[in-house]
C-alpha cells in the first residue's frame, strides 16, 4: 500500500493568508494540516509516500524534505497546473505502479485517522473504497445517490438538488484500475478532471467501490472558518503537556487543558483550555481563552483572546475587547495608538476581512 497526498492547487480561500505560504502548511493546534495527514498515514503503517505540489512546491519541500522526521519515504510528484483530483492521481501514475494507494487531500483533516479504513480496504477484495459523511449543505461537495442495499448508485459534483446528504470526505483508496479510469474520464463543466466522475466510472464498469459512513468529525479547512473548527476539534483531541522549559509566574493561572511547548512564558496570565502555547512566546497581563492556539515565537501582552489561532511571530498588544474567532497570520501585529487622531488605523493585505 502506498500513500499518494495532494497539496497542489491555490487555497484562494484562504487568501489572503495562501498568497505567501502553502495552505496545507498552516498549523492547525500549532501542526501544520499536511503534517498531521502524514502522521495518520504513518500510524496506518504506509510508509511510500507521494505528494502532488503545485506553485507551492519549494515552501512544501523545504518543510517536509524526505520525510525522515516522520519515518516515511516521501517523493514529489509536479502538478503544472491544478487541473483536478483525478488529473493528480493520472500524473501520479509513475510513483504509484500497481500497488494499490490511500489518497487523502492535504487539506483535511478526520477524527480518529485511517487505520481501520487501510485494514478494511487490504481485508477485502474492494477495487476502491470512499469515504462518506453526512452533512447539512452537501450542495458544497460530491455527494452521493445510494441504492436501497446501501451501495453506491451515482456520485455527482456540487449538485443544485442534492440526491442525499452523504459527502465525499477527502480520503479514498484504490487499486490500479482508477488509471484506466482517470484515462476514460473528459473535463467537467469547470474544466477539472473529476475524481468523481473517476469514481462513477469504476461504478459503472461493474469494479467495487465500498461506502464507508464516517461518524467522527472531519473538515476540509478551505475557508477561515473551517481552520478555526478544525482547531477546535484537534485541540481537543490532544493530551496537554506543559514543557520543561516552558514558564509559568505565580501570579498566572494556567489549566489543566494548556499545552506549552518549549520556552513559552505565562506571566501574570490566564490561560484556559483546551488552547496551545507554542515555542518561545510570551503572554503577559491577559487572558488566553478556549480553543485558541498561538504559535511560535509570538507576543500577547494586556488583551483577551478567545477561540483563535495566531501564526509566528505575531504581536498582540494592549487590545481592549476580546479578539474571537479570528485568524492571525505570521509577523504580524495588532496594538492600540494613542496618537492624534485617534480613530482605527490599519495596513490590511489583498483579501483581508476586519470586523470592527
Ligand atoms: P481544493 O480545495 O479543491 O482546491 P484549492 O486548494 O485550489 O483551493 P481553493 O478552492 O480555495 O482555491 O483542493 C483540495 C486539495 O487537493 C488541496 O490540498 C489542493 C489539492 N489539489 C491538487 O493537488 N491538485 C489539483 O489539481 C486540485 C484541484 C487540488
Amino acid at each position: 500500500m502506498k500513500g499518494l497526498i495532494l497539496s497542489g492547487g491555490k487555497g484562494t480561500r484562504l487568501y489572503p493568508l495562501t498568497y505567501t505560504r502553502a495552505k496545507q502548511l498552516i498549523p492547525v493546534a500549532n501542526k501544520p494540516v499536511l503534517v498531521r495527514v502524514i502522521e495518520a498515514i504513518r500510524e496506518a503503517g504506509v510508509r511510500e509516500v507521494g505528494i502532488v505540489v503545485g506553485p507551492t512546491a519549494a515552501e512544501i519541500k523545504n518543510s517536509l524534505g524526505d520525510g525522515t522526521q516522520w519515518d516515511v519515504a516521501l517523493s514529489y510528484i509536479h502538478q503544472a497546473s491544478p487541473d483536478g483530483l483525478a488529473h493528480a492521481v493520472k500524473i501520479s501514475r509513475e510513483f504509484l505502479g500497481e500497488d494499490p494507494f490511500v489518497m487523502f487531500l492535504g487539506d483535511n483533516v478526520i477524527e480518529g485517522g485511517i487505520s481501520s479504513l487501510i485494514r478494511d480496504f487490504t481485508g477485502n477484495q474492494w477495487n476502491s473504497q470512499i469515504v462518506l459523511k453526512e452533512v447539512d449543505n452537501p450542495s458544497a461537495y460530491g455527494v452521493a445517490k445510494m441504492r436501497p442495499d446501501g451501495s453506491i448508485e451515482q456520485l455527482v459534483e456540487k449538485p443544485k438538488l442534492p440526491p442525499s446528504n452523504l459527502a465525499l470526505v477527502g480520503i479514498y483508496m484504490f487499486d490500479h484500475h482508477i488509471f484506466e479510469a482517470v484515462s476514460a474520464i473528459r473535463p467537467s463543466a469547470r474544466g477539472e478532471y473529476e475524481i468523481t466522475d473517476a469514481i462513477q466510472w469504476l461504478i459503472d464498469h461493474d469494479y467495487t467501490v465500498f461506502p464507508h459512513i464516517h461518524r467522527g468529525w472531519w473538515i476540509d479547512t478551505g475557508k477561515p472558518t473551517d481552520m478555526l473548527d478544525a482547531n477546535s476539534y484537534v485541540l481537543e483531541e490532544i493530551t496537554p503537556c506543559l514543557h520543561a522549559a516552558a514558564a509559568i509566574d505565580s501570579d498566572s493561572s494556567v489549566d489543566s487543558r494548556v499545552t506549552l511547548q518549549a520556552g513559552a512564558q505565562i506571566v501574570n496570565s490566564i490561560v484556559r483550555g483546551p488552547t496551545i502555547i507554542g515555542e518561545n512566546t510570551l503572554i503577559e497581563n491577559s487572558y488566553i481563552g478556549p480553543f485558541t492556539s498561538i504559535y511560535h515565537g509570538c507576543q500577547i501582552r494586556n488583551c483577551e483572546i478567545e477561540r483563535s489561532i495566531i501564526l509566528e511571530n505575531s504581536r498582540v498588544i494592549d487590545i481592549d475587547s476580546t479578539l474571537r474567532d479570528s485568524l492571525i497570520g505570521r509577523n504580524a501585529s495588532v496594538k492600540r495608538s494613542s496618537s492624534k487622531p485617534s480613530g482605527i488605523k490599519m495596513n490590511l493585505g489583498d483579501h483581508s476581512t476586519l470586523w470592527v
